[in-house]
C-alpha cells in the first residue's frame, strides 16, 4: 500500500483519494498501484457497489510523477502491465459505477483517467490540461480516440495538441463534466451520487454501463442487443422487487442483490 492513497468503505461506497499535496498529488507506481488493489479489490467485493475518485489538498493530480516516468519509463501494452497500466486496466474492467470528484489541477493522466468514469463532478476552481505533446509526448490510455469521440476532433485537439488549460466551464461545455459545483460542495455532490447508485438495482447498473462502454455498432444490431438485456431483466429479482415497491407504493430495496 501507499500512504497517499487514502481508501475508505462507507455505505457501499469506496473513495479512494489521491493524497500527495506536496508534489501536487503527482501518481507515482506505488501510488498507481495502491490505487489499482483498492479499485481491483472492490470489484471483486459484494459490499463495493461505486467508486469514487477523488483528490486532496485542493488538487486533483498533477498527474504521472515526472521523476518517476523518467526512473521507470512504462512500456504499455507490453506485457509485464506496469503499476500505471493497472489501474487504467482496473478502471476500465470495473463493472461498477465510478464517479469522479475533480477539485484543482487535474494534469496529464488526471484527465486522461475522466474519460473512462462514469460521471464526473468537477469544483469550480478545477483545471484541465493534456500537455503530453509539450513534454514530448503522446496521448495515452485511449484518449486520442475517445477525446474526439466525445469532444470533436478540431476540440480535442485542444487539449491534446495545443495543450490549452480548460476551466471548469470548459469542461462542462465540451462534455467532459456531468457537472460543476462549489468548492465545499464537491465532495457532498459525490457523495450523494454515489449513496444514489449504490442503492439502485446493481445488475441494471451493471447493464447500463457494459451497454454504454460497448464501442460504436450497426444501431439495429444494438437495439437487438439491448432488446436482449432487457427481457433478460423483465424477468430478474431485481425487476420483481422494483414492480413490487412500486403497486406497494414504497421504495425498492436492492441490498440483497449484487
Ligand atoms: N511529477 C513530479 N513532481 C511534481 C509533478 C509531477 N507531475 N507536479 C508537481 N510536482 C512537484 C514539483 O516538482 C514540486 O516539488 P518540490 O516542492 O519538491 O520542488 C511540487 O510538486 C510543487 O510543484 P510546483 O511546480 O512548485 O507548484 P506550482 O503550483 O508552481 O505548479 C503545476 C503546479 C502542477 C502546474 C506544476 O508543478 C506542473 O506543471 N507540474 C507538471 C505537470 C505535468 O506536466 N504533468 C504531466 C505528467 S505526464
Amino acid at each position: 500500500m501507499s500512504e497517499f492513497i487514502l481508501v475508505d468503505d462507507n455505505d457501499g461506497v469506496r473513495t479512494i483519494r489521491f493524497n500527495r499535496p506536496d508534489k501536487k498529488n503527482a501518481l507515482t507506481r506505488a501510488m498507481y498501484s495502491a490505487a489499482a488493489e483498492a479499485l481491483e479489490s472492490g470489484q471483486a467485493d459484494k459490499s463495493v457497489r461505486v467508486f469514487i475518485i477523488a483528490g486532496a489538498g485542493g488538487i486533483f493530480t498533477a498527474g504521472n510523477d515526472i521523476v518517476d516516468f523518467m526512473e521507470s519509463p512504462p512500456r504499455i501494452g507490453g506485457g509485464d502491465m506496469p503499476p500505471v497500466e493497472r489501474f487504467m486496466h482496473a478502471l476500465l474492467g470495473t463493472t461498477k459505477p465510478v464517479i469522479a470528484a475533480v477539485d484543482g489541477l487535474a494534469i496529464g493522466i488526471g484527465v486522461t483517467m475522466l474519460l473512462h468514469c462514469d460521471i464526473v463532478y468537477a469544483s469550480k476552481r478545477a483545471s484541465f490540461k493534456t500537455p503530453f505533446v509539450d513534454l514530448a509526448l503522446a496521448p495515452e490510455f485511449g484518449s486520442s480516440q475517445v477525446m474526439p469521440a466525445f469532444f470533436g476532433r478540431v476540440v480535442a485537439a485542444d487539449l491534446l495538441m495545443l495543450g490549452s488549460t480548460w476551466n471548469a466551464d470548459r469542461g462542462l461545455q465540451t462534455g467532459l463534466l456531468t457537472d460543476v459545483t462549489d468548492v465545499d460542495a464537491l465532495d457532498e455532490t459525490a457523495m450523494a451520487a454515489a449513496r444514489s447508485m449504490a442503492d439502485k438495482a446493481p445488475g441494471a447498473m451493471r447493464a447500463a454501463k457494459a451497454l454504454m462502454q460497448r464501442p460504436p455498432e450497426d444501431l439495429v444490431e444494438r437495439i437487438k442487443i439491448e432488446g436482449t438485456l432487457f427481457a433478460d431483466l423483465l424477468q430478474s429479482e431485481e425487476f420483481t422487487e422494483a414492480a413490487t415497491a412500486f403497486m406497494e407504493r414504497r421504495k425498492p430495496n436492492f441490498a440483497k442483490f449484487d
